[in-house]
């Protein structure tokens, strides 16, 4: 079977952005530029992704975390030239995209518009358009009669073709045969020295093959991201997007521009977010959930009925009818359970928490297993570094661990076991018995009268 193929150009740097990292890697809503387009493509379907990188390319490879491959431009002469170089990747057969890595709202529903007309209409080329009031700096679309004439660089249009409103997204569904077929004749004899991809069009038209524009209404998506400002107003665009999908689907948002949500995660029915709260990667929120304000969860689940105040939640992932924060850190790989709480200043990492286990406040649990039940007073540590290795710790069901007590890694207090307050425990507890590991008080009569 003919395969759909899609080519993303992402070799120029973007100067104009004033960043020290190449312009495709920075980020929307927690997701790379390129990935944003990556992941529209693969959900209209597309079978394989070429990505073209040049500047900063072991940067953008890095950055992208689906599976696509990876041509090198290393000399950026066009976007023309930038397409020959994954000349290997086009076939004979099917149809190919050619996407940029810098235009990240392109959403799946229009590419599959894009693909369906070129199939329906039999097209060799459909170049997607737009119409806008300003068009500056764009390749503009020129029709005779209503059928696609050219595709005009602004640099080279003349003042009666740079009124035109219609402009090249710089998006294309091709024939793949025709496209290579053209690129084997594309040329660099124009104002600039370049090989536009554009000339492509009148090549494949001598040749006989058809070309149109679709024009799509949604003019946002194909915004190129060139600065800054706007990356930002892409922000708001996406996010205003993501966010209205959500509150139709049950979830209230409190402030929609005041709340960052990623495009993957999944939030259910009547959770509520509060303001400045970021929900970044594939993070899935329970039914009935309270985030927010000021929190962030990072790739984690959690479960319904749970709370999760002015905290950051990374990699980990929460059951339900818990409660985190306000200010709490739950750092990666931290797996907590059902009905429990965690307070203020309260720091979990690597760690297991079992249902209905009370951390309420000012503790820090590190590389630990507790059970279910235990309850830790103020100000635990669980000493989990000697400054060279990480040990793990242990703590049973039941267990009562008593304020400031510091827990020496690795060491196990079984079930229903207490420690004293203040103390530092280096040896195991046995079951349902008490540990005090402190030293003894005394308490030294008339010492103010005989010293002061
Ligand atoms: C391009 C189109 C223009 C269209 C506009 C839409 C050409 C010649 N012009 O212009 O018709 O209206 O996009 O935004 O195609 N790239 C490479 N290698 C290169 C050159 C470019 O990978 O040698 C990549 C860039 O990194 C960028 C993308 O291609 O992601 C577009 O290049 P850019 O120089 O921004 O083209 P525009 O001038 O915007
Ligand atoms: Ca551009």
């Amino acid at each position: 079977m003919s395969k759909t193929k899609a080519i993303i150009l992402a070799a120029g740097f973007g100067t104009r952005m004033k960043s020290k990292h190449p312009k495709v890697i920075h980020e929307l809503l927690g997701k790379p530029l390129v990935s944003c387009v990556i992941q529209s493509a693969k959900d209209a379907g597309v079978d394989e992704i070429c990505v073209v990188v040049g500047h900063g390319s072991d940067q953008v490879k890095s950055a992208i975390q689906e599976e696509v491959s990876f041509v090198m431009q290393a000399e950026q002469l066009g976007t023309g030239h930038a397409v020959m170089m994954a000349e290997d990747f086009i076939d004979d057969e099917g149809k190919t995209l050619v996407l940029f890595g810098d235009t990240p709202l392109i959403t799946s529903d229009t590419l599959k518009a894009l693909l369906a007309t070129t199939v329906a209409q039999d097209n060799a080329v459909t170049v997607l358009s737009t119409l806008v009031d300003e068009a500056d700096g764009y390749g503009r679309i020129i029709r005779e009669d209503g059928h696609f004439l050219k595709s005009v660089e602004h640099k080279d249009a003349t003042e009666e073709e740079r009124a035109v409103r219609e402009i090249n997204s710089g998006m294309y569904c091709f024939d793949s045969q025709a496209l290579k077929s053209a690129l084997s004749k594309l040329s660099n004899d124009n104002a600039q020295g370049e090989y536009y991809l554009p000339d492509v069009l009148p090549i494949i038209m001598s040749e006989g093959g058809q070309v149109q524009a679709l024009i799509t209404k949604n003019s946002d998506e194909i915004l190129g991201i060139n600065t800054k400002v706007q990356l930002e107003e892409a922000r708001l665009i996406l996010q205003r997007r993501i966010n209205k999908a959500h509150m139709l689907n049950g979830v209230t948002i409190i402030n929609r521009d005041q709340t960052y949500i990623s495009q993957e995660a999944v939030i259910g029915q009547d959770a509520v977010i509060y303001p400045n709260t970021f929900i970044e990667g594939a993070s899935v929120i329970g039914e009935d959930c309270i985030i927010g304000p000021n929190s962030k969860v990072v790739n984690s689940q959690i479960g319904k009925g749970t709370k999760v105040e002015q905290a950051t939640v990374l990699n980990s992932k929460i059951g339900d009818e818990t409660t985190v924060g306000p200010y709490a850190y739950i750092r990666p790989n931290s797996q907590i359970g059902n009905h429990v709480k965690i307070g203020d200043f309260v720091e979990v990492k690597n760690a297991v928490i079992g249902d209905g286990t009370k951390l309420s406040h000012l503790t820090y649990v590190g590389d630990a297993d507790v059970g279910k039940n235990v309850n830790f007073g103020c100000g635990t540590v669980i000493v989990n570094y000697d400054g060279q290795k990480k040990y793990r710790t242990t703590i049973e069901d039941g267990a009562f661990i008593g304020c400031n007590t510091n827990l020496v890694s690795p060491v196990t207090v079984h079930a229903r076991a207490y420690t004293a307050a203040g103390s530092t425990v280096t040896k195991d507890v046995p079951e349902e018995s008490l540990a005090i590991a402190r030293s003894r008080q005394t308490n030294i009569e008339a010492w103010v009268k005989k010293n002061r």
